[in-house]
């Protein structure tokens, strides 16, 4: 791991501050009062306050006996002893209350909408389910889901949960080769898909993409569940089912799977610094308590609040703020299949109004996308319902904050810019908008019952304001992963290898400023963060290495206007550097990597050279390649480069 250097250094330089309006914070059920106090209990007690807030916050079927056992660190067990269903805290528990009440408002691709009341998609998520026990699915068996985003997409994941089933859902816009090894290595035995699936006007065919990863392996897989979305595919007689054929005529009562809190929910595969995803493990209580108070806490929630979170159900945000979070919360969410651009760049507006979005939750890639269309767009949009903005998943920069604050918010609405990770389950570092002043690029301060801290290379508290070090958690939390799956060695080296295992280390730079409040720097490990999607490093130089023309390839990520960050590969050939270039080699790498990994992975610029920089002893210089892809031009170390002369094609000169 190399030396943190902050790279965003217009947000170094940002001081406005920006209190709630009186009135928005006199009707905040957390204000700052109420703040104080969760963060006194939480401090004196960190146990008890995490206990009192699984008492309170989640319907248990057998109260848990103990809060914390930690004496396997860093595998800790949360709620031990406690028996709960995900699903009977998202759907049945509101069914006395909020039966008639809205919980699902889909509008899909083409703009036609549906809505699910929590009676409605309870009954369909218990048809689901018991289908899914018709097929075979037992408690502990793993599902990957593999489907477009929507209303089954949901009820696939809640169906799961009901039956004690793992879901591992795979972003819809992976490969055949990335969804067959996630499938492989989480032993899957059944698949759900859809056949194909509308995104900004084009068809996504899915289910190909299903079957050309069954055929190249995948020999866990029985049945494929396909639900028909746009019709047009062939199914195997022998392994695939129709999900109309299957779930209509199912009881609409199924009883839940009552699990242990440690029992997984899910597995969700993310990049690391090494070429293979890893499958972060997730606790049903613990997980599902992070995911409901965060969601209570930082949106603030009132009563008649519509909510719309944008992310995929493919990530983290999507199984935090689409499934769990807001259903536990008993509230009426707003879900889109298609694309902010699509048909035109007033799609977001559009819909803000006429669904009366009061709370919107988005990425800075799209913040920046829509900001560049200009303010016209958006101003002929009625958009007075909008209460509270929410941005995720990169470092905003001030100016987009300012812009989603001003033209988006009305100048009224806070943003909470919320930093968390796949790992930690849920919202980590994060305002509470009733209690607390933002800052443009600042995610604030960390939510009550969350340690995180600053530390340096050593593991030192770093104490003075402005100077960068590592973002870790020093004390565990309901909502951390419980681990890698099928490998326990690799979740306790990568997060807890570096300073034991009480310190879990984020693989962020932060800083804190005079306030205390922290500000992410980006990650220090090899992981790019591109348009909000994480992506190893490794992982595309294997896909490159993988093609016969290519010796040998590293890849970085540079700053990108709009994706945060780029994708720059530096390839060195087999043959004639020449000839490649002539044959146009590097537009072919780029559709290889696309279609080996997903169109998220397709590199942005291809650099072939005659060597890579390295030290005398062979290691790739990857700093340098860092500086370079920044185009910084200014002295390098470059006095262990084995061959300096290669630094002019390097550039790209
Ligand atoms: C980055 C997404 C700055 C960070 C929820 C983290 C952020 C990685 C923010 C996790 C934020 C996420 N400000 N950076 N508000 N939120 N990140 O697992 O580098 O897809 O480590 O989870 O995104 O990405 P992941």
């Amino acid at each position: 791991m190399e030396a943190v250097v902050p790279e965003i250094e217009s947000v170094l330089h940002e001081t406005r501050s920006f209190a709630p309006s009186a009135a928005f914070a006199a009707a905040s059920a957390l204000d700052s009062q109420r703040l104080a106090a969760l963060r006194r209990r939480a401090a004196q007690d960190h146990e008890g306050f995490w206990a009192q807030q699984a008492a309170t916050q989640l319907d248990w079927q057998r109260p848990f006996d103990l809060t914390l056992d930690d004496s396997a660190a860093p595998h800790y067990r949360w709620f031990v002893g406690g028996r709960l269903n995900a699903s009977y805290n998202c759907l049945d528990r509101h069914l006395p209350e909020r039966a008639a009440q809205d919980a699902l408002i889909f509008e899909n691709d083409d703009g036609d909408v549906q809505r699910w009341t929590y009676a409605q998609l309870h009954a369909e998520v218990c048809q689901l389910a018991n289908a899914l026990r018709a097929l075979g699915i037992d408690k502990g068996d793993r599902v990957v889901l593999y489907l477009p985003m929507g209303p089954q997409a949901v009820m696939a994941m809640q169906a799961c949960a009901r039956i004690g089933a793992i879901h591992s859902v795979v972003f819809g816009g992976f490969s055949a080769e990335s969804l067959k090894d996630r499938i492989e290595d989480a032993g899957a035995r059944l698949v759900i898909t859809a056949d194909a699936a509308p995104r900004g006007g084009k068809r996504v065919a899915l289910k190909t993409t299903v079957d050309l990863a069954l055929t190249e392996g995948c020999s866990s897989v029985e049945r494929v569940l396909v639900y028909q979305r746009l019709g047009g595919c062939v199914m195997d007689p022998m392994r695939d089912v129709w999900w109309h054929d299957v779930v209509p005529q199912q009881p609409t009562q199924c009883e839940p799977e009552w699990v242990e809190s440690s029992h997984p929910l899910f597995l969700l595969y993310t990049s690391g610094s090494t070429g293979r995803p890893k499958g972060v493990q997730h606790s049903t209580g613990g997980y599902l308590l992070g995911a409901t108070v965060s969601m209570q806490w930082v949106f603030d929630l009132r009563p008649g609040d519509v909510f719309w979170c944008t992310a995929d159900i493919g990530w983290i945000t999507g199984h935090s703020y689409v499934s769990y979070g807001p259903l536990s919360n008993g509230i009426t969410q707003l879900i889109f299949e298609g694309i902010p651009t699509y048909p035109d760049g007033e799609r977001f507006w559009r819909m803000i109004a006429a669904h009366k979005v009061s709370i919107f939750y988005t990425a800075p890639t799209a913040i920046r996308s829509l900001m560049r269309l200009g303010d016209e767009l958006p101003l002929r949009h009625d958009l007075s319902s909008l209460r509270l903005l929410g941005s995720v998943g990169e470092p905003i920069n001030p100016e987009a904050w300012l812009w989603y604050q001003r033209v988006i918010g009305g100048g009224r609405c806070p943003i909470v810019d919320t930093w968390w990770q796949t790992e930690t389950g849920a919202i980590m570092i994060a305002p509470i908008p009733g209690a607390m002043a933002t800052k443009p690029g600042s995610c604030t301060l960390p939510l009550p019952g969350i340690c995180a801290e600053i530390v340096d290379e050593d593991g030192q508290p770093v104490t003075q304001a402005g100077q960068g070090g590592l973002l870790v958690v020093t004390k565990p939390w309901p909502s951390m992963l419980t681990t890698v799956w099928n490998n326990d060695e690799r979740f306790r080296d990568t997060y807890f290898g570096r300073f034991g295992p009480r310190v879990y280390v984020a693989g962020d730079g932060a800083q804190r400023d005079d306030d205390g409040y922290f500000w992410i720097l980006g990650r220090i490990d090899d992981v790019l963060n591109v348009s909000g999607h994480r992506l190893g490093t490794m992982e595309v130089e294997s896909a490159l290495a993988a093609h016969e023309a290519v010796a040998e390839a590293a890849v970085v990520g540079r700053p990108h206007e709009i994706k945060g960050e780029a994708i720059l590969a530096f390839v060195v050939v087999r043959g004639s550097r020449e000839a490649a270039l002539k044959a146009d080699l590097p537009r072919e790498l780029r559709d290889w990597v696309a279609s080996r990994l997903g169109a998220i992975a397709r590199p942005d610029e291809i650099r072939l050279v005659e060597a890579l920089p390295k030290t005398r002893s062979g290691k790739i210089m990857r700093r340098l390649l860092r500086a370079v892809g920044r185009g910084e031009t200014a002295a390098q170390d470059t006095s262990t480069l084995e061959n300096p002369a290669i630094l002019d094609q390097l550039r790209g000169s």
